[in-house]
């Protein structure tokens, strides 16, 4: 079958000079469409530095990584960048919008890298945030909206282009409990109606326990 993501003995350490922080180690996971997994463990284990690697972010010290059957180590930065756009969508711990821009463009932003007509991509991007209740903070930017509204905004971005893997990293963190069901029920639509994986990261049991399976992140591996 084939597998969204896949990745086989991965490893990595953070190497600052002298001091190397070893997080990651023999590490395995394949994901196919519509599957969703849910990936918790304690602070510091590693579970944002997995996320970067699974997209492709960063490179792994050991192992490879590959997205669609393409091993990621074997391709150009631009090539990634490609790779990730088509086929990847990217929620992060911290929002990581872009502060100059309003929560519309930001949301429209794939798409346009993407090429897609300036006038559609705005309509489309401006039909998500009103799905998601920000109609009236369209032209906001983002020090201009709450960090839930900011969190909502983000997870917008990364479902405009139908990823058909959406990697999250504690999506539900800065939500309240409305808020949380809201965002969750939009990746979960995704993940059933268009049948993109999901991979997501986080805190709440409650959340790991409505995934198709929940991993634990523990010395550098998942068990
Ligand atoms: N740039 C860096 N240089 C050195 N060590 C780092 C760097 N970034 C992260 N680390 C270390 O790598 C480990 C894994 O970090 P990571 O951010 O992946 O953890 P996490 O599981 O996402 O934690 P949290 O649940 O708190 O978000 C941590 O112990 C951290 O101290
Ligand atoms: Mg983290």
């Amino acid at each position: 079958m084939n597998k969204i993501i896949k990745c086989q003995n991965l490893g990595y350490a953070y190497n600052d000079g002298e001091i190397k922080t070893p997080v990651l180690n023999a590490l395995n996971l394949e994901i196919n469409p519509a599957e969703s997994l849910a990936i918790i463990g304690q602070s510091g284990c590693g579970k944002s530095t997995l996320l970067n690697l699974l997209g492709g972010m960063d490179q792994p010290t050991t192992g490879k990584v590959m997205i669609n059957n393409a091993d990621l180590s074997q391709l150009s930065e631009e090539a990634i960048t490609n790779l990730r756009a088509q086929h990847l969508g990217f929620i992060y711990q911290f929002h990581h919008l872009l502060k100059d821009f309003s929560a519309l463009d930001n949301v429209a932003m794939p798409l346009l890298i993407r090429g897609d007509a300036t006038h559609l991509a705005l309509e489309k991007s401006s039909k998500l945030l009103s799905d998601i209740g920000l109609q009236n903070r369209l032209n906001h930017r983002p020090a201009e909206l709450s960090g839930g509204q900011r969190q909502r905004v983000a997870i917008a971005r990364a479902l405009i282009n139908n990823p058909s893997c959406l990697l999250a990293d504690e999506p539900t963190g800065n939500l309240d409990a409305k808020n949380t069901q809201e965002v969750l029920g939009l990746m979960m639509e995704l993940n059933q109606q268009q049948k993109s994986a999901l991979i997501l990261v986080t805190h709440d049991m409650n959340i790991a326990k409505k995934m198709d399976q929940f991993l634990t992140l523990e010395n550098g591996t998942l068990v």
